[in-house]
């Protein structure tokens, strides 16, 4: 269980409460957090669920796989070094109090 705080670019703020094991972009998309999309459902496959992810915390997360890195290419808005896709990082005690900005745009 992690407390998950999603902040969108207009500055709107949503914090949830995310099960283990439920991926960021799960706990998004199910709390009407708008600025992720998830359109793959999860695969993988879309790049609609970039995030920003805290600097400081990136090290608290297991890195990113060839696959996702693959996918952040394609991503809409800028890429920069803490991008991550929300559907990759799946919560559990380590992520608590994590702070995730959401790009302007996910199309
Ligand atoms: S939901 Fe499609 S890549 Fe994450």
């Amino acid at each position: 269980m992690a407390n998950i705080t999603f902040i969108e670019a207009s500055g709107q703020e949503t914090t949830i409460n995310l099960p283990d094991g439920w991926s960021l972009m799960q706990g998004a998309t199910a709390n009407g957090v708008d600025g992720i999309v998830g359109e793959c459902g999860g695969s993988c496959a879309c790049a609609t669920c970039h995030c920003y992810v805290d600097e400081a915390r990136l090290g608290d997360l297991p890195p990113p796989s060839e696959a996702e890195l693959d996918m952040l290419e394609n991503v809409a808005s800028e890429r920069r070094p803490n991008s991550r896709l929300a559907c990759q990082i799946k919560a559990s005690a380590a992520l608590e109090g994590l702070i995730v900005h959401l790009p302007e745009t996910q199309e």
